[in-house]
């Protein structure tokens, strides 16, 4: 069943593992009987009523909010502003004449979350819950549910949920834009294949793991644009399961003071997968390499050079994350695991947090 382990060591490893088949389980439950992508009317109705979109969410989901943002903006041309909820529950910014609140939580329960929405309920606004458990608190309380159907998941760190997350977000936006300029769930469809390559290699990331973080203190992942979120969230489930001091840098904010942290050795990993900006952050890279930084280069089919150390098939530019995170997911993975430390469960974290 989807809550066992089966022949896997861990569920972590077991849910990543699934990736590709969320996507694809995905793809199909949005399908509308023409098989277009498409959501529910009531929902689409009410992100179109809204002048601005507050995207409310913490953690992994805060991420991959992030991500939201760009879609919901460059593809529907509607305005996000995407907030942690600890901090919007006790400072709420201006708010526009219409917004429509968006909940984004793996498990529905998360209370910094919970209490922003019963706030802005006072407040008389709209709510829609992005949840990957029906009957969740966050689902239950909002006006509106989309669920990721990304089937349970139990390891702390959240990986699946991340990658439905992001996909769901994907088909929302294409849905209230309403745009035929690219076949999304055929991109979609690549990003699933794109995911399986990179799964199928897994074992090569034990020696990324054993070169550049066997005994490391520290890392730091940077990247542009897409990439810099990407970055944030590998930085993330790093530091969650490997303990390992980690923080995601937009490439070109290093020099503005991290780049002072950069030793002999600190293993710098770099996401290079955004065209428009491949040369910058190559540029990023030479920078820190000059003050010693041990590079580990995770570049995109199209825009590798020699020496990279991962190469990942090539997918459509605005779904390079679902295909980015993956990597830095299996080098947590296996840092945690060479390092001895329990994968499923680490110290002081819970799957979901229900107390302020
Ligand atoms: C906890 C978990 C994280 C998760 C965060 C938000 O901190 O350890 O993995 O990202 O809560 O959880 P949610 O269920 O709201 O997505």
């Amino acid at each position: 069943s989807d809550i066992e382990k089966g022949t896997y060591p861990h569920y972590m490893l077991k849910e990543m593992d699934e990736q590709p088949a969320v996507v694809r389980r995905i793809t199909q439950k949005y399908e509308d009987a023409c098989g277009e992508l498409t959501i529910d009317a009531t929902v689409m109705n009410a992100i179109k009523a809204a002048d601005r979109l507050y995207i409310i969410a913490a953690g992994t989901s805060y991420h991959a909010s992030l991500i939201g943002k760009q879609y919901f903006e460059k593809i529907a041309g509607i305005p996000v502003e995407v907030h942690i909820s600890s901090e919007f529950g006790y400072n709420m910014p201006l708010l526009s004449k219409n917004p429509l609140f968006i909940f984004i939580s793996q498990s529905g329960e998360t209370a910094d979350s919970r209490q922003v929405l019963v706030k802005i309920k006072e407040l008389g606004y709209k709510a829609l819950t992005i949840t990957n458990v029906q009957g969740s608190t966050l689902s239950r309380e909002a006006h509106y549910t989309l669920l990721l159907h990304a089937g349970p998941e139990i390891a702390v760190a959240s990986t699946k949920a991340y990658i439905a997350q992001v996909t769901v977000l994907a088909i929302v936006a294409y849905a209230v834009a309403g745009t035929q300029d690219i076949d999304l769930k055929k991109e979609l469809g690549i990003a699933a294949n794109a995911i399986q390559t990179i799964i199928d290699h897994k074992e090569d990331f034990q020696k990324v793991v054993e070169d550049f973080l066997a005994t490391t203190r520290n890392a730091f992942f940077i990247g542009r644009g897409m990439d810099y979120f990407v970055s944030m969230e590998g930085a993330l489930k790093l530091k969650e399961i490997s303990y390992i001091q980690a923080e995601g840098f937009a490439g070109g904010e290093l020099k503005h003071g991290t780049i002072a942290l950069i030793e002999d050795g600190t293993p710098v990993i770099a996401l290079v997968t955004q065209k428009e900006v491949s040369l910058n952050i190559r540029g990023n890279v030479k920078e820190v390499v000059a003050r010693g930084a041990y590079p580990c280069i995770i570049s995109m089919e199209g825009m590798e050079e020699a020496g990279d150390t991962v190469v990942i098939p090539q997918v459509h530019p605005l779904l390079t994350p679902l295909a980015s995170v993956v990597p830095t997911q299996l080098i947590s993975y296996y840092a945690a695991l060479y390092r001895g430390c329990d994968v499923d469960k680490p110290r002081n974290l819970a799957k979901s947090v229900t107390v302020e």
